[in-house]
């Protein structure tokens, strides 16, 4: 077996006991687990004087290899490109997408420097897996040093319609650097699709059946690899915290009300201003939940160097006030915020303890809470799941109250039709998507993503031979 090398900005340290916010960590940290191998990433830390040296760390199986970054690179990279261009552009929030060269110049130089950083540890057999929108060109910037082994890319976001992407100056260049890459992996078949339709008319390229493509002088191929979770992990934890202190000591202040759950990084791509007009929306409408239903809104704060989230994060506090303002009692507040992140352990009790699990993002790549609500809930007793149309899990959860997130009243008349479910559908419900999620694992994810890029190695060497 070769080793792995995963790489991606974020890496996820055993010691932080799960506590991490975005799904990305989660997913490549059970991934790594099961398999050992080396992960590759930013450290999490600026310093002015950074010397990007890197610092190595084991654990068990696992070799963790982190940087730091240079203030400069973090505003630019980071803060810049990264957060401040492409994540808004990859979620269709096109208002919010500010472009600046510098910040384009910062990406691929922090791109460039991190490649040569992890080049001389790549040895012969080593399969490379790179991942998300800050390391687009880390493949191609590996290509340059010579590296000749496979190297793979799964992109954890949405990639957008080619509409969009046109409106990025420099996307050709974004666009040619997929081509180092053997395997470009996406969450769902519409982004397979815009990023081929992109390929086609923004650049020269062509696209061929079987995910085939040619972008200048190089051959990639391109699928679908939808992300999954440790189902059976997740489930047992739920199990195992469904008596914790921390599940009673909040089953206990619920005084018998249902518990609504959204846990979300607090970003704005994640739709919790309408969840919280939603919230007023049913309680204007359907004033029998009052005093019967209680939100609780985890939101721990995330890139609030970015301009937006911090406007969004004000936005919110204010959002929060008005609502319960508006309804709240002596007795009772419908509306829950804490900005604090907890671990997966600790959240997999309250998604047990909620009758509805609230997740609406307006545009999210997959949405693993989504399927974590789905492995927490209780056979015997599950509670619903109202999700985003936009999100990519609605494309295997389809047994969830599908919503459209930008939709205040529809999303209050799912959470009314959840509250009021009969035992029988929403067992039929959850069997149905707890089949889904148990089926299609973040293993299978990894497996079969994994599978397909030694197949692209097999094809090389026959085409060679
Ligand atoms: C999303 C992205 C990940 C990112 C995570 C957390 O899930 O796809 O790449 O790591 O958000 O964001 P952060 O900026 O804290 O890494």
């Amino acid at each position: 077996m070769s080793r792995l090398i995963i790489v991606s900005n974020r890496v996820a340290y055993p010691s932080e006991g799960g506590v991490r916010a975005g799904g990305l960590a989660v997913a490549m940290y059970e991934a790594l687990d099961h398999y050992g191998g080396l992960w590759f990433g930013w450290s999490g830390q600026t310093k002015d004087d950074a010397t990007m040296e890197p610092r190595i760390a084991e654990s068990s199986n696992v070799t963790y290899v982190t940087v730091d970054l240079k203030t400069e690179d973090y505003q630019d990279y980071y803060i810049g490109y990264a957060n401040g261009t492409l994540w808004p552009l990859f979620h269709n929030q096109i208002g919010l997408i500010k472009f600046s060269r510098a910040a384009f110049d910062g990406y691929l130089r922090v791109n460039a420097r991190m490649a040569a950083l992890l080049a001389p540890m790549i040895g012969p057999d080593d399969v490379i897996w790179v991942h998300d929108y800050h390391l687009i060109p880390f493949g191609d910037e590996l290509r340059k040093l010579g590296i000749n082994n496979q190297i793979g890319f799964f992109l954890h976001t949405p990639f957008p319609p080619r509409q969009l992407l046109e409106t990025l100056p420099r996307h050709a260049l974004l666009l040619h650097s997929f081509a180092a890459y053997d395997l470009v992996g996406f969450q769902t078949e519409e982004s397979l699709h815009a990023f081929q339709d992109s390929v086609i008319e923004l650049t020269r390229g062509r696209c061929y059946g079987g995910g085939a493509f040619v972008l200048g002088e190089r051959r990639g191929n391109a699928a679908v690899f939808p992300i999954g979770i440790d189902t059976e992990r997740f489930a047992k934890y739920a199990r195992r915290t469904a008596r914790s202190r921390h599940t009673t000591r909040l089953k206990e202040s619920l005084s018998g009300r249902a518990l609504i759950i959204g846990v979300d990084r607090l970003d704005y791509s994640k739709g919790i201003p309408n969840r919280f007009e939603a919230i007023d929306a049913l309680l204007t409408d359907h004033p029998e939940h009052r005093n019967q239903v209680s939100f609780l809104q985890i939101a721990p704060h995330s890139r609030s160097d970015v301009a937006e989230y911090k406007a969004l994060r004000r936005d919110l506090e204010a959002a929060v006030g008005a609502v319960n303002g508006k309804f709240a009692e002596y007795d009772w507040t419908p509306l829950r915020y804490i900005n604090r992140a907890f671990s997966r352990l600790v959240l997999a009790g309250f998604f047990r303890a909620a009758r509805i699990g609230l997740v609406t993002p307006l545009r999210d790549g997959m949405n693993l809470v989504a399927k974590e609500y789905v492995a927490a809930q209780d056979p015997e007793d599950p509670g619903v799941l109202v999700l985003s149309r936009f999100a990519g899990a609605a494309n295997e959860l389809k047994a969830a109250l599908l919503v459209n997130p930008y939709d205040a009243d529809d999303i209050a008349s799912a959470i009314h039709r959840g509250l009021r479910m009969s035992l029988d559908e929403r067992q039929m419900r959850w069997r149905h998507m707890m089949d889904v999620v148990s089926d299609n694992t973040v293993t299978t994810w990894r497996e079969s993503y994994l599978c397909s890029l030694y197949e692209t190695q097999l094809e090389r060497v026959a085409a060679v031979g």
